[in-house]
Parts: structure tokens; C-alpha cells; sequence
């Protein structure tokens, strides 16, 4: 019985984890994005039992056991797949449709080639013909041709079908050029460019397909943006617009804006880890797609009342996710665009340092939280304040702010000096341990926690497990080169975890945890789970990629060898030969 990945991933997002884990295991926050408690699954005296509300997946340190919401139920109520799906449903008061397997995927797949086929053709209108009114615009914008080739910037021509003409001479049907809404149908039955005069901006997503566009008009007129419908492989509030390309950065950070021409000029000014939300204000599914790739958001929107509206609901939004959350104070500009057009990348990056120390609207940000009238209200408010007092770099920072909010409880800065030097104690001792921990340990390749998984080659499994992170991280690596193959993995179950991954990395299927867990056992979802709980280096994932499958194809060779040695060895004593 199959459930479709839509319904599996809905199910999931109505489940949320940490409701659903908080039935059954007391959770605290410690510090950081993850909530811990005592693991259900095996006894145990401190908790090494984690939730992670941003990836929607639990994992135990201890025992190994992790996955999704539905692999918990499973384990909890000793339930099978299917069952666990219909406890889940019933929790959650939705019905699970029909079982029949997912149709959809090769259109989704159509789809995919098509808009790929799109953007092909967009982007040579703007190239191939210099003089065309989408190149003026790009010019007076002062758009880099660097900007057009690594957005793959296009521009659909001032006619009716041209795009249309060209796509139906690829063998793309008049149904498949309206469902991804590039076409729309016209009062005699035929159908016309939805996207035309507009410069063109591609969607892609984090493995590097092109799902939607955006299109802006090249003058004053009507809608200014046009955008693709939601289609099957279009959701436009799971996605972010240049979180392709961010997700690459190194600066740790991503900086989040209104616009996709701000999102250019930033990239283009050096802020790679610009991204924007397609014409909606940020969703929880986006925030939750930005904690994957970064820790510290630069809230950057346009400086006027929607702007900072828009702020405070993003805000909101990305604290729950315990994402680091910084808003930056554009000034004489109305937006980044233009702050970097006129005075520059070096004052918006300054502009970005500053707003570190922009404590002052964080410590409204916490004022506003509680109610300072009340003596719960200000206990509170003294304990969130001093947390963040504390975390400040300088002593004379934490001085002041420390009698600021001393002010504003109505107490003696003392208690707060004191309460703040407490915690910095705290904070301090927990950074040295962590590095203890990080630098001492040795790089130990364990084996799986898990009686029935063995790794027979424990160098070549690292590594394949590595592929495994970075697939379903970064497919975008796998982009222009050969995938390896199924066979070259020396683990069995990591071979077809890696096969099941890229199969649906390929179809655009989902890659979610829910959806994952279906095809299967509990313990071979715990094992995937504790894989890509597993650190990795995405700033250098191309190099880590390339050593990663070094090792693979060296170990395999000598396992050949090996193979080839004991069949000569065999043969000599046949005939023999040897003693
Ligand atoms: P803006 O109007 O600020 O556009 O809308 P912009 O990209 O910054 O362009 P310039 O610099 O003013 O020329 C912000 C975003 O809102 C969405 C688009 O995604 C746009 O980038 N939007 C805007 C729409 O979806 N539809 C619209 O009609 C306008
Ligand atoms: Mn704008």
C-alpha cells in the first residue's frame, strides 16, 4: 500500500513533532535550536533524547532511534506504517485518501523539463539578441551580465505564442504547457504566452530545478510582477527565491528581502546569501527551509510601513525556530537596491555589522513579549533580557544594557549585574566544553547502532554515508557530473537509501522524513536519521563530494582485488599449484 507523498508530507505538517512527542516525553529547551527529554525507547538517567521542530524529525544520541513523526508513532504505539499513518490522521482530523500510487510523478517530471526548456528559451531571447528591451532594462538596472548567467535571467518577447511555438516544437502538449502555467487558454480554444514583455526570473529550487518564474514588466505598467501559478512542482510558499544559490554561502547568515531585484544587486554587491520570498510574506515552511542552511537571519526589507510590518511577522516567525534573527535599519534608501546603488557595498555591510549590536530592538523585541505591570511579567521578562545581556561581547556593552533593563524592570542594577555575570559563567563554560568535545574526539567511523545493520567496509561507508548528506542537502552537486552508482556502495542499505534519495531527487518527489519513511524499517529510518544529524561542510561540498567518492572507488578497487586474489589463489589449488 503506497500513500502519496503529498498526503504524507500533509499529514506530517498538521502532526507537528513536538505536539505529538510532548504526549508521551517531557521536552525542555536547552540551549539552542532542539528540545531534548529522556528517551521513550531505552532507559536512561540524562537526556540524550532530541526533537527537532525545524527538520520535523526526533533522534535519540543514546539508542539510535529517530525519523519522522510517523516513524515515532510507530515506535511509540508499536503500530505498523499504515496504521501509524491512520493514528496520525485521526489526530489530526483529515482523511487518508485512497490508496493508489502516486501518478503524478511522471508529470511532475514534464513539468520539470519544461520549465528547464523555458528558461532556456527565455534566457536566449535576452542574450542572443542584443538590442531587445529586457537587456535596456537590465542595463538601467545595473545588472551585471554575471548576475544574468548565474540567475538565468531571461526575457519572453513582446508576442503571443513565441514561447508557446517553441515548447510545442519540443513535444510539450497544449495541457502540459497550461498546467505548468506558462500557457493560458484564449476565448477560440488555442492557447498564448502567459509571460510576455518581462524580464524573467527563473524559481529554482535548493536541488537545482527550475519549478516557477517570476516576470517583471519593463515599464510602469500592471501588475508589476507575474508570477507562476501553484502548479505541481510550484509551491510558492516552500520556496525562496536565489535559496539555490545561497544555501552556498559562507557567511553563515542569510539575508532575507522583499524583492528578487534586491536579491541581484546583492549577490552582486558580494552577499551571496541573499534570498526573497516569492511575493508572499514569509511562511513557516520558508523559515523552516532557511534553519536547514543557516542559524542567523539579516532581515532586510524595504524601509516604509509594509516593510516593517513585514518585519515583525518574519520576526515571529523565525523565532520560533530559534533562528538568530537580526533586523537591519535602512536609511535613505527605500530599499537594499538602492542602499547599495548609492552608497555602496561596504556601508550595507557596516550597516549589517551594526545591527549585531542593534541590542536596542532586541530588547524591545523582549519588552514587548512581557507584561512589566505584573511581577511574573517582569521575573520574566529579567530572565530573557539578562540571557541576552549576557551573550554581548563587550563588558561595557553588558554594562550598559545591564542597567538599561535594570531601569526597565524597576530593580537594582546589581541584581542584574549579578544574574548577568552568572550567565555569561554559564555561557562561557558551555562554549569551552563543546570545543573539548569537538577537538578531542576522534574522528570515529562507529559502526550502526543497530544489531541487523552491519558495515562491512567501515572507511568506504563514511564516505558513503557522506554522499548520502550531500545528496539530500545539496543535490545541486550531483548536477554536472555522473552520479555514482548503487553498485559502488560497499553497504548494502546505504546503496539503496542513496538509490531511493536520487530517484526522487530526480522526479522532484518529496524528501521529507514522512515521506521517506515508507519505503523503510523503522530501524533503517533511525539509521538515516542519525546520518544526516551527522555535521557537514556545504561551503565545500563540491571538494568533499569529490573525496568522498575517491574513497569509495579506492576501497571498492581493493575489494576487487581482494576478490580477484582469492579466485587466482583458489584456481592454483584446483590445478595443483600452490601449497
Ligand atoms: P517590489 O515592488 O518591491 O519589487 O516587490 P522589486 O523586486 O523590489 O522591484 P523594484 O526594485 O521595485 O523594481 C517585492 C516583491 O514582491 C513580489 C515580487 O516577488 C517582488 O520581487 N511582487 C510584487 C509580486 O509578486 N507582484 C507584484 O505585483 C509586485
Ligand atoms: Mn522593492
Amino acid at each position: 500500500m503506497a500513500f502519496s507523498d503529498s498526503f504524507l508530507q500533509d499529514l506530517a505538517d498538521r502532526n507537528d513533532i513536538v505536539d505529538v512527542v510532548s504526549g508521551y516525553v517531557a521536552l525542555t529547551r536547552r540551549s539552542g535550536r532542539n528540545l531534548f527529554g529522556l528517551c521513550p525507547f531505552h532507559s536512561e538517567k540524562t537526556p540524550s533524547f532530541s526533537v527537532s521542530p525545524d527538520k520535523q524529525i526526533y533522534y535519540c544520541f543514546g539508542c539510535g532511534k529517530g525519523g519522522s513523526v510517523i516513524n515515532f508513532i510507530m515506535e511509540a504505539e508499536n503500530l505498523s506504517f499504515p496504521d501509524a499513518v491512520h493514528f496520525l490522521a485521526r489526530r489530526a482530523g483529515i482523511q487518508v485518501p485512497e490508496d493508489k500510487p502516486d501518478l503524478n510523478s511522471r508529470r511532475r517530471e514534464r513539468m520539470l523539463e519544461l520549465n528547464r526548456e523555458a528558461a532556456r528559451f527565455f534566457y536566449n531571447c535576452l542574450v542572443k539578441e542584443p538590442d531587445n528591451p529586457a537587456q535596456k532594462y537590465i542595463n538601467l538596472r545595473g545588472i551585471s551580465g554575471a548576475m544574468v548567467k548565474s540567475f538565468g535571467l531571461g526575457f519572453a518577447p513582446n508576442t503571443w505564442d513565441s514561447l508557446v511555438t517553441a515548447m510545442r516544437a519540443k513535444g510539450y502538449t497544449r495541457q502540459e504547457l497550461l498546467d505548468s502555467g506558462l500557457a493560458r487558454s484564449g476565448k477560440g480554444g488555442g492557447i498564448y504566452d502567459a509571460f510576455r514583455n518581462r524580464l524573467m526570473f527563473p524559481v529554482i529550487d535548493v536541488r537545482s530545478s527550475v519549478i516557477g518564474f517570476s516576470g517583471r514588466i519593463l515599464d510602469d505598467n500592471e501588475p508589476k510582477y507575474l508570477n507562476s501559478p501553484d502548479t505541481l512542482v510550484f509551491d510558492k510558499r516552500r520556496n525562496l527565491f536565489a535559496l539555490n544559490l545561497a544555501k552556498r554561502s559562507k557567511s553563515g547568515y542569510m539575508i532575507l528581502t522583499e524583492g528578487n531585484i534586491d536579491v541581484i544587486s546583492l549577490h552582486q554587491a558580494g552577499f551571496d546569501s541573499a534570498v526573497a520570498s516569492l511575493g508572499t510574506s514569509l511562511t513557516p515552511e520558508q523559515a523552516r527551509l532557511i534553519s536547514r542552511y543557516a542559524q542567523e537571519v539579516v532581515i532586510a526589507y524595504d524601509n516604509d510601513e509594509a516593510g516593517r510590518n513585514a518585519s515583525q511577522r518574519a520576526i515571529g516567525i523565525l523565532e520560533k525556530l530559534d533562528l538568530k534573527v537580526r533586523v537591519l535599519n535602512i536609511q535613505g534608501a527605500k530599499d537594499p537596491d538602492e542602499y547599495i546603488r548609492t552608497r555602496g557595498a561596504d556601508a550595507f555591510r557596516n550597516l549589517i555589522e551594526r545591527s549585531e549590536n542593534h541590542i536596542e530592538y532586541r530588547l524591545q523585541v523582549v519588552q514587548s513579549k512581557h507584561d512589566l505591570g505584573a511581577d511574573e511579567g517582569k521575573v520574566a521578562f529579567l530572565k530573557e533580557a539578562s540571557q541576552l545581556v549576557a551573550g554581548l561581547g563587550s563588558p561595557v556593552e553588558r554594562e550598559v544594557y545591564g542597567s538599561r533593563i535594570a531601569e526597565m524592570a524597576g530593580v537594582s542594577r546589581e541584581v542584574v549585574e549579578d544574574e548577568v555575570r552568572r550567565l555569561r559563567k554559564r555561557m562561557l563554560s558551555n562554549t569551552k566544553k563543546k570545543q573539548e568535545k569537538g577537538t578531542l574526539r576522534p574522528v570515529k567511523v562507529a559502526q550502526p547502532k543497530f544489531k541487523n545493520i552491519k558495515y562491512e567496509n567501515v572507511r568506504s561507508a563514511a564516505a558513503e554515508e557522506g554522499v548520502i548528506r550531500l545528496l539530500y542537502l545539496d543535490p545541486g552537486l550531483f548536477k554536472d557530473r555522473d552520479f555514482p552508482k548503487k553498485e559502488d556502495f560497499s553497504s548494502e542499505l546505504l546503496g539503496r537509501l542513496y538509490e531511493e534519495i536520487r530517484q526522487r531527487t530526480l522526479e522532484g518527489g518529496s524528501l521529507s522524513m514522512a515521506a521517506l519513511s515508507e519505503s523503510f524499517t523503522a530501524d533503517e529510518i533511525s539509521h538515516l536519521t542519525g546520518i544526516l544529524q551527522k555535521p557537514e561542510m556545504l561551503s565545500n561540498g563540491a571538494k568533499a563530494l569529490e573525496d568522498y567518492i575517491e574513497i569509495m572507488r579506492a576501497e571498492k578497487n581493493s575489494r576487487e582485488n581482494k576478490d580477484l586474489r582469492l579466485i587466482a589463489e583458489k584456481y592454483r589449488q584446483k590445478k595443483g599449484y600452490g601449497g
